[in-house]
Order: structure tokens, then C-alpha cells, then sequence
């Protein structure tokens, strides 16, 4: 990089403060082995044909996996999973251990971490792009499916909450200005 690029602290700082989705990508590696890691930079991008993304560190075990299957899965964690998103986010080789998980029903895709999801997208790898220390995992999503009982997950300023606290508190505002 050249030129002059703001201060990595202050940069983080912005990105921190933004809410992303509180998720774990999964993918099976050329072993049939479920990989995971949990990742916030994750969005919906294109409806028709329907795509999403994912940003995943060069240095991650699972992007070697969606690497190998050319497929992924996005498990958007719900409401009260925030020791999931904790225990997915490290190299631990048993990192699955103790979490019921399924394979998606066509056979392409990751792990789904039923127990532990408001929604799954799952998705078959249509680009992977450099993108500095990381690359955008692109997929075409196939299957997938949202629970209307659980709310999903969110980080923000290392802390997890959901949309149902944030309705919650926006309900009361409207009640305060009714009033
Ligand atoms: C809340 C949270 C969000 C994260 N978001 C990302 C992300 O967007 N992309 C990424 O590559 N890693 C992200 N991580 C870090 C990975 O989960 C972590 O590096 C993990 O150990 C990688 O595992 P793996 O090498 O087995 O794939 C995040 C961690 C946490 C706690």
C-alpha cells in the first residue's frame, strides 16, 4: 500500500462500532471434516441470482476447506449463542465437539449448526477475490431457511446483541412519543 492509510486502532475503532451479523461459515474439507469460524463480515449481495458474501482472513483453516469443497454454509448464530460465536473464533481442532450440526440436504455446503441458528444460507462458491489480508468469498445460495421463533445474533463494540432488544427499544421510543 502507498500513500498515506489511517491509523490501524482508529480504523478498527470505525469498523467495531458498525453491527454485523454474528455468524460461522462452515465448510467440509477434501476429508469430509467440518471446518468453522465465526465471521461478521458477512452480507446479502444480489437477489436475481441470489448471492452473499463473506471476508475471510487469508490465514483461515476454513478458507482452505471452502477452498477444497467449493462450498460453503452460513450459519447466522441466534439469540443467546454469543459462547458459539466465542468457541468458533479460535484454531481449536475441536471446535466442533459438543455442537449438533447437519449436512445440508443437496450435499454441497457446510455444516448446519441447527441447534444454534436463527437462519442458514447455503452456498456454492462462485468467486473468491484478493482483497488485502483477507479474500470475499462469493456464493450462490442454494437451500436455506430462517426461523421466525429465533432472533439473530449481532456484534458490535466486542459485544453481542440481538434485533429483538434493538425492536424493544424502538418500540418504547414510539410509545414515549405517542404519549
Ligand atoms: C465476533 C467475531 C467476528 C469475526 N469476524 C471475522 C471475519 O469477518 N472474518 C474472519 O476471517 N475472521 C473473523 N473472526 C476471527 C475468526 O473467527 C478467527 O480468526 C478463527 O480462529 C479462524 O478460524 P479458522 O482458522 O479455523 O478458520 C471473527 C471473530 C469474532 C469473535
Amino acid at each position: 500500500v502507498t500513500g498515506r492509510t489511517i491509523a490501524e486502532e482508529k480504523f478498527k475503532g470505525i469498523m467495531a462500532n458498525a453491527p454485523g451479523p454474528a455468524t460461522v461459515v462452515t465448510a467440509f474439507d477434501a476429508g469430509d471434516e467440518p471446518h468453522g469460524l465465526t465471521v461478521s463480515a458477512v452480507c446479502s449481495v444480489s437477489l436475481h441470482p441470489p448471492l452473499a458474501l463473506a471476508c475471510l482472513d487469508l490465514g483461515s483453516n476454513t478458507l482452505a476447506a471452502v477452498r477444497e469443497s467449493g462450498s460453503f454454509t452460513i450459519n447466522y448464530l441466534a439469540q443467546g449463542r454469543d459462547e458459539v460465536a466465542l468457541g468458533f473464533a479460535s484454531k481449536s481442532a475441536t471446535k466442533f465437539d459438543g455442537h449438533y450440526w447437519i449436512p445440508p440436504r443437496g450435499g454441497v455446503g457446510g455444516p448446519i449448526l441447527i441447534d444454534h441458528v436463527a437462519a442458514h444460507a447455503v452456498c456454492r462458491t462462485e468467486q473468491i477475490l484478493p482483497a488485502g489480508d483477507h479474500v470475499i468469498v462469493i456464493g450462490l445460495v442454494l437451500e436455506g431457511g430462517a426461523d421466525k421463533e429465533r432472533h439473530a445474533l449481532a456484534y458490535a463494540r466486542r459485544h453481542f446483541f440481538t434485533g429483538k432488544e434493538m425492536a424493544v427499544e424502538q418500540g418504547s421510543t414510539l410509545e414515549e412519543g405517542s404519549g
